[in-house]
């Protein structure tokens, strides 16, 4: 995780907005000499960064390099606490476990942990989630909302609903959701998303958000197995996206919706969750661990269940399944 020198520096120079700043402002704001804050320069430019000295202006940060690094991601972040202490890795096995270890040494609500590469990704049912090197975006968001535990669900609903939203402000294509949480680009998959909740005597101590987005990779990063059912972000533009504005962004809406529905519920989420669905009111076929059902899909209930109208007019429950549209 970064200094506090160095947040206030990357702070400082986000709220110059490209302007210059005095060494001397910016040791006093930033609360150490001025040699620090000069050696707090050379590593970001080691990073990447053009930080432009000229005497008696100051500094001025004049290029971002379009990488993924925890002081990119910061200096564009337009939050109050979603993503706002990062844990950065270049590799590591998944980013569940690590959030899931920050988070029972109690975490704060909102740390982000991210990782260029994945060697042991994970996704809903037990399944491998692939997760090259310096193409996706591989995260877990650690929140602690203080609802009942069976509306954990909602929560992986209101994180699908704001990965559309970051991806079509992005790059302006549309996206849609199949339940629970898959997001489709023209039916093949972009975006996978898997909460884990720790609880305590039926407490919701922290709920893990993990999301996977295939952003830069092209058809041959993919394993053969995948290449008609998943897509990337930059295979559907055919332009490279920048990953670290994209984390911003659903950083952004995260928080957004998250607010809304802690001060307004459910509803306001479940209908945004409704208007990207794929599957409501089209004929569908759920296959659960007890049994195949196959008709229309109605909508959600509260806690964020799929609601489907068999042929018999009997209405399933839906809490866990893979779906065929
Ligand atoms: C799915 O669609 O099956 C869910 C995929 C979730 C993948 C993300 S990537 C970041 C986080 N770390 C993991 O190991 N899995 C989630």
């Amino acid at each position: 995780m970064k200094s506090t020198v160095r947040q206030n520096l990357l702070d400082a120079f986000r709220n110059a907005a490209g302007e210059f700043i005095s060494g001397e402002k910016l040791a006093n704001t930033i609360g150490c000499s001025r040699t620090a804050v000069w050696k707090h320069i050379e590593e970001l430019r080691n990073e990447g960064f053009e930080v432009e000295a000229i005497r008696k202006k100051g500094y001025r940060l004049a290029e971002h390099p379009n990488t993924l690094t925890e002081n990119e991601i910061y200096l564009g972040l337009q939050t109050k606490y979603i993503g706002k202490t990062i844990h950065f890795y270049e590799s590591l096995p998944s980013t569940q476990q690590v959030a899931k270890e920050l988070a029972l040494n109690g975490a704060t609500e909102g740390t982000l942990v991210i990782s260029d590469e994945q060697t042991l990704g994970r996704g809903r049912l037990a399944r491998a989630w692939h997760s090259p090197k310096g193409t996706g975006i591989w995260t877990s968001i650690i929140i602690r909302p203080k609802i009942p535990i069976q509306q954990a669900p909602q929560l992986t609903l209101l994180t699908a609903v704001a990965a559309v939203q970051a991806i079509e402000e992005q790059t302006d294509i549309d996206v849609s959701i199949k339940w629970p949480n898959d997001l489709l680009i023209n039916g093949k998959k972009v975006c996978g998303i898997l909460t884990e909740l720790q609880a305590e005597e039926n407490q919701i101590q922290s709920i893990i958000i993990g999301i996977g987005i295939n952003v830069n990779q092209q058809l041959t990063d993919f394993p053969e197995e995948l290449h008609s059912i998943a897509t990337s972000l930059s295979m559907e533009v055919n332009d490279k996206i920048n990953r670290a504005k994209l984390v911003q962004s659903l950083c952004f809406h995260l928080e957004k919706l998250y607010e809304t529905y802690l001060t307004l519920g459910f509803q306001p989420i479940k209908l945004l969750w409704e208007s990207y669905a794929l599957s409501i009111g089209k004929q569908i076929t759920a296959r659960t661990l007890n049994g195949t059902y196959s008709g229309i899909a109605l909508g959600i209930n509260e806690q964020g269940v799929l609601l489907l109208e068999t042929s018999d007019g009997k209405i399933q429950h839906i809490y866990s399944a893979d779906i065929e549209i």
